[in-house]
C-alpha cells in the first residue's frame, strides 16, 4: 500500500506539486507559470495560464513522436458487418478536414457543436474537430428521444448539428434524422447548418439551405490546424440527469482534463502507451467520452469503437471476440454487460473460442458491482476484476483500486480507496465526519482534482446550489456509503432521485415531467426498484384526476410510449400502476424513497413525518406487486 498511501498524501497536502508533475505529461503550446487559481472559492481553476490544444495532444503528437503507423482508433461494428483502423495519421488527417469543414460552416472557438450520433467513427471524429478547433462539443446519446436532445439544444446553444441518418439496434435500424427534426420543431434554437453522415442503411431527408452530407461538407473542405485555448476553456458540455427534469450542462475543461485523463491511464488503469484499451461504452456517455476517446488517444494507445451489444451481436461471446481479435489489454465496461453475459452463457463457455492471452484486467463501473457478478467474472475470466468509482461530474475515477500504483487486496462489492486528488469524505446531515463504518453522504473536500467539472454551462448559481451548498467545503457526490476500518469505500446508491438503469444515468424527474402531462394524471411518482439485469427499473404510480373516465389499461400503455417517445428507449418503462393516492410528508413531498425501499422488499419504517400513513398502507401491496 506504500505507493498509492504515499501518492494519495501527496496529492491532498501539497496538490499543486503533485498536477504540476502531472501536467509535464501534456504537451503545452505555453505552460502554466500558475497550478491552481483559488482565488474565487468555491470556484477553483486548474493551469489557468496555461495553453494548449486537446486534438494536438490526442493526435498531432503522436504522429510526430513516432506513433503515425500505429492504430489509433479500430472501429468494430457487429450491427453492419464492418471494420475499419485509423492510424494516427489518418485519423489526425481526417479530423483535421472535419474540422476545416466545420471552419467552413462558421465554427469557431467557443462555438458549440451538438453531436447526435451512433457508435461510428465520424462521431469520435467530430468531437476531436471540436477540439482542433477550440469549439465546444456537447454530444448527446443516441437513446434519448427528441424532446430530450431539443433541451439540450435549447441549453447548448449550437452554431452546428452534427447527426447520422440513422442508428443500429439488433433488431432494428433506428432513423435518427427525423428525431433531429423533431427535436429541431421542438427547440426554440435553429442551429445555422446540420451535418448528415449519411449510412447504407437509412436514407435521410435534407432541408435544403440547412443540412447538408457529410460528404459534402468534407468535400474540398482545406485541413485546419489546432488551435491554441486556454486550459480553462470549455472543451465540452455533457448533459447529465439532476434531480429535476433539466439536464446539467457539465463543463469539462481542457488542461485540467488532459492533464488528468493521461495520468488516469498510467495510474488507474496501469495502462502503456502503444496498448488496446477497449471502453465497451457509448460516446454520448461520460465513460465515452474519456475512456473512448480522450484518455487513451493521449496516452498513446489504441481505442476500440465497438457498435455492438455483450449479447445478441451475435451472441454472449461477442466481447471476448473483440478482446482477441484486436489484441485488448484492459476491458472497460458496465456490470449490466456482464450480468447480459452471465445470463446467456453462465459457464463462460464462448470463452474457449477466443485466444485472450493479451488480456489482463476487467475494469467496471458505471453502477454498483454486485458480488455475484464479480465472482463469476473473476471465475470464468481468471484475471483482476477492478471495481472502480465516478460520475459524469468527476470525468474520470474517484475511487478504485490503482493498478498502475500498488494494487490492493479486492473486497467484493467495494470500489476499494480514494484516487489521489479527491478528499473523500462521508458526512452526516451535519457535515461532520461519521465514524468508520457507518453510512452517510459521500462528499470530496475542495478543490475537486483536475479535469473534474468547473461549472454547469452557463449556470455557475445552479452548480453551486447542485454541489456545493450542501456541505460548505465540500463538493456533494449524490452518492451515500461508508468508509470500513481499513479504508475501504462502499458506495450503496444515490441519495437523490437519480436512477441508473442498464448503466444509463436517468432522471426520474423527466420521466414524472411526462407522466404528469397526461390530461388524466392529478399527480405521479417514478421511482427506481432493484432489476436483476439493468440494476435498476423504473416504475410509474398515477393517481387520477377527480372524475377522469379512463381505461386503465389504455393509460397505461399510452403512459409507457409516452415515456419512450418523450425520453428515450433507454428508460425502459414497463411498469406505471394507478393508485388511489401517494404517501406523503406532512409538507407535500412525496415519500419516495420510503416507496423504494417497500418495493424492494426492505423492511422500510413508516416515517414520522408522514401525512396519512393509511395511504401507505393500501400501495403496499402494489408496491409489492401483489395487488
Ligand atoms: N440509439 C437508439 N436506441 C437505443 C440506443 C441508441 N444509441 N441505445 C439503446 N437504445 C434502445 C434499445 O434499442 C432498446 O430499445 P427496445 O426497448 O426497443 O429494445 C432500449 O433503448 C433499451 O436499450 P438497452 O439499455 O441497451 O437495453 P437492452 O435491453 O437492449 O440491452 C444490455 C441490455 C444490458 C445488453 C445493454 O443495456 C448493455 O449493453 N448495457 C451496457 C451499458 C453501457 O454500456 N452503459 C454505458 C455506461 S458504462
Ligand atoms: P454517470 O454520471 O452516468 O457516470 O453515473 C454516475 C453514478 O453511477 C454515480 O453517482 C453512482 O451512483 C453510480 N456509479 C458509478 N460507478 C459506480 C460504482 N463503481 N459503484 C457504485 N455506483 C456507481
Amino acid at each position: 500500500m506504500g505507493e498509492y498511501r504515499t501518492a494519495f498524501e501527496r496529492s491532498i497536502t501539497d496538490p499543486t506539486a503533485f498536477w504540476k508533475e502531472a501536467a509535464e505529461e501534456i504537451l503545452w503550446r505555453r505552460r502554466p507559470s500558475q497550478i491552481l487559481d483559488d482565488a474565487n472559492p468555491p470556484f477553483y481553476r486548474w493551469f489557468p495560464d496555461g495553453e494548449l490544444n486537446t486534438c494536438e495532444n490526442a493526435l498531432d503528437r503522436h504522429v510526430d513522436e513516432g506513433r503515425a503507423d500505429q492504430p489509433a482508433l479500430i472501429y468494430d461494428s457487429p450491427v453492419t458487418g464492418t471494420q475499419r483502423t485509423y492510424t494516427y495519421r489518418a485519423l489526425r488527417d481526417e479530423v483535421a478536414r472535419f474540422a476545416g469543414a466545420l471552419r467552413g460552416l462558421g465554427v469557431a472557438k467557443g462555438d458549440r457543436v451538438v453531436i447526435y450520433m451512433p457508435m461510428v467513427p465520424e462521431g469520435v471524429v467530430a468531437m476531436l474537430a471540436c477540439a482542433r478547433l477550440g469549439a465546444v462539443h456537447s454530444v448527446v446519446f443516441g437513446g434519448f428521444a427528441p424532446r430530450e436532445l431539443a433541451i439540450r439544444i435549447d441549453d447548448a446553444q449550437p452554431k452546428v448539428v452534427v447527426s447520422a441518418s440513422c442508428g443500429i439496434e439488433p433488431t432494428r435500424v433506428v432513423a435518427y434524422k427525423p428525431m433531429l427534426d423533431e427535436a429541431l420543431e421542438l427547440s426554440r434554437h435553429a442551429p445555422e447548418r446540420c451535418v448528415i453522415l449519411e449510412r447504407p442503411e437509412a436514407g435521410a431527408d435534407l432541408r435544403p439551405g440547412r443540412d447538408l452530407s457529410w460528404a459534402e461538407a468534407m468535400e474540398g473542405a482545406e485541413p485546419a490546424e489546432c488551435v491554441p485555448v486556454l486550459a480553462t476553456d470549455p472543451l465540452y458540455v455533457l448533459y447529465t440527469s439532476g434531480t429535476t427534469g433539466r439536464p446539467k450542462g457539465v463543463v469539462r475543461d481542457n488542461g485540467g482534463h488532459a492533464v488528468a485523463l493521461r495520468w488516469s491511464m498510467k495510474y488507474v488503469y496501469g495502462i502503456d502507451p502503444g496498448d488496446v484499451f477497449w471502453a465497451a461504452s457509448d460516446v454520448g456517455w461520460v465513460v465515452g467520452h474519456s475512456y473512448i476517446v480522450y484518455a487513451p488517444l493521449l496516452h498513446g494507445c489504441t481505442t476500440v469503437l465497438y457498435e455492438g451489444k455483450p449479447v445478441g451481436t451475435p451472441d454472449a461471446g461477442a466481447f471476448w471476440r473483440v478482446v482477441a481479435e484486436h489484441g485488448v489489454r484492459a476491458l472497460f465496461t458496465a456490470p449490466t454487460a456482464i450480468r447480459a453475459i452471465k445470463k446467456e452463457d453462465p459457464e463462460g463457455k464462448h470463452l474457449a473460442s477466443y485466444d485472450l492471452s493479451r488480456f489482463e484486467t476487467l475494469f467496471l463501473a458505471g453502477e454498483r458491482l454486485d458480488p455475484d457478478t464479480y465472482h463469476w467474472a473473476v471465475r470464468i475470466l481468471d484475471r483482476p476484476v477492478i471495481d472502480h468509482w465516478w460520475q459524469t461530474e468527476s470525468g474520470w475515477p474517484m475511487a478504485a483500486n490503482l493498478r498502475g500504483l500498488d494494487p490492493m487486496p479486492v473486497k467484493a462489492g467495494s470500489p476499494t480507496v480514494p484516487v489521489p486528488g479527491y478528499d473523500l469524505h462521508v458526512v452526516d446531515g451535519s457535515g461532520g465526519d461519521v465514524p468508520r463504518g457507518t453510512e452517510g453522504d459521500i462528499v470530496v473536500g475542495l478543490p475537486l482534482p483536475p479535469g473534474n467539472l468547473p461549472t454547469v454551462w452557463g449556470a455557475d448559481e445552479r452548480f453551486v446550489e447542485s454541489y456545493l451548498s450542501r456541505y460548505p467545503g465540500y463538493y456533494l457526490t449524490g452518492d451515500g456509503g461508508f468508509i470500513d476500518e481499513d479504508g475501504y469505500l462502499w458506495v450503496m446508491g444515490r441519495t437523490d432521485d437519480v436512477i441508473n438503469v442498464a448503466g444509463h444515468r436517468l432522471s426520474t424527474g423527466s420521466m414524472e415531467e411526462v407522466i404528469a402531462a397526461h390530461p388524466a394524471v392529478a399527480e405521479c411518482a417514478v421511482i427506481g426498484v432493484h432489476d436483476e439485469l439493468k440494476g435498476q427499473m423504473p416504475r410509474g404510480f398515477v393517481v387520477l384526476k377527480a372524475g377522469a373516465d379512463v381505461d386503465e389499461g389504455d393509460l397505461r400503455d399510452e403512459l409507457l410510449v409516452a415515456v419512450r417517445e418523450q425520453v428515450g428507449a433507454v428508460a425502459a418503462m414497463r411498469d406505471v400502476a394507478v393508485v388511489p393516492a401517494l404517501p406523503k410528508t406532512r409538507s407535500g413531498k412525496i415519500l419516495r424513497g420510503t416507496m423504494r425501499g417497500i418495493a424492494e422488499g426492505k423492511d422500510e419504517p413508516v416515517p414520522s413525518t408522514i401525512e396519512d400513513a393509511s395511504v401507505l398502507d393500501q400501495l403496499r401491496p402494489i408496491l409489492l406487486g401483489r395487488d
